[in-house]
């Protein structure tokens, strides 16, 4: 499949900003090693998030809280080093800004300074704002998350749909504004009615970037390793799987192990 070709040759904040403009959707898929960004990176896709689910899909974790700044760096680096064209945004993990703004910009500065990412993301709307306003004052480029936030789990208990009430959809619409405000680029909006993404959305002058939120957000994100099909045991109703890549891998695996068994691989053209 070939892809028109983009007017975009280094994906920026400012493209971003140009696409929300220009109504044209936003791509941006997690990765979280070198292969996997290469492949996404020269597939087209504007912005890689370098996410703390790594602390879920590939250290096995069952939340996103333990994964810490070094290991996020870790995966930001080599993300990095297969950069051509998107836009790289690191999360920022749990307890690495919620305490004061001053730890926050500290916490962004590494990232940035050792990964070579080019913009943060962290989550949560007025408790954070001070935060983002320094880490946006040092030069770094903040997008905002929204919505279900998966590092305040043990606060919301599970991970179901977010602001169906009216009151928590209220803080929502504010929280967005004032992450605008702070100097937001852009805002992820994870798993909330769309109607609420659609209205967010058209408040805004900044894209919103939506899992789980609808079709009128500005842009979509999945985590790759649930749109490839690596986990097969998670299927939230959002999750649009394009590969069943764990059935996939686990039969070419079986046929390796039966092809050494009975002898069959390495053949004669396969030795030296
Ligand atoms: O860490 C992550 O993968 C994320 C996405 C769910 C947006 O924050």
């Amino acid at each position: 499949m070939s892809l028109p070709e983009s007017p975009y040759k280094k994906v920026t904040t400012h493209s971003i900003q140009k696409m929300k403009i220009a109504g044209e959707k936003i791509s941006m898929i997690t990765a979280y090693d070198y292969s996997f960004a290469k492949i996404f990176d020269a597939a087209g896709m504007d912005i890689i998030l370098v996410g703390d689910s790594a602390s879920n899909v590939m250290a096995g974790h069952v939340t996103t809280l333990p994964i810490t700044l070094e290991q996020m760096i870790y995966h930001a680096q080599s993300v990095v080093r297969a950069h051509q064209r998107s836009l790289i945004v690191v999360d920022i993990p749990f307890g690495y800004y919620q305490s004061n703004s001053e730890i926050a910009l500290a916490s962004a500065i590494r990232i940035m300074k050792e990964s070579g990412g080019h913009t943060v993301k962290l989550e949560g709307g007025e408790e954070v704002i001070d935060s983002v306003k320094k880490i946006v004052r040092a030069g770094v480029p903040v997008m905002g998350h929204l919505g279900l936030t998966p590092q305040s789990i043990n606060k919301f208990g599970t991970y179901t749909v977010r602001a169906t009430e009216e009151a928590e959809a209220e803080k929502l619409k504010k929280d967005a504004l004032l992450l605008q405000e702070a100097g937001c680029f852009a805002i992820v909006l994870e798993k909330i009615p769309a109607s609420l993404a659609k209205a967010v959305t058209e408040s805004l002058s900044i894209p919103t970037i939506g899992i789980g939120a609808g079709a009128d957000c500005d842009g979509q994100v999945l985590v790759m390793h649930d749109l490839l099909g690596i986990n097969t045991n998670f299927t939230p109703r959002f999750l649009r799987k394009y590969l069943n890549l764990e059935e996939q891998i686990s039969s070419a695996i079986k046929q390796y192990i039966q092809d050494v068994k009975t002898k069959d691989f390495p053949n004669e053209m396969e030795q030296y």
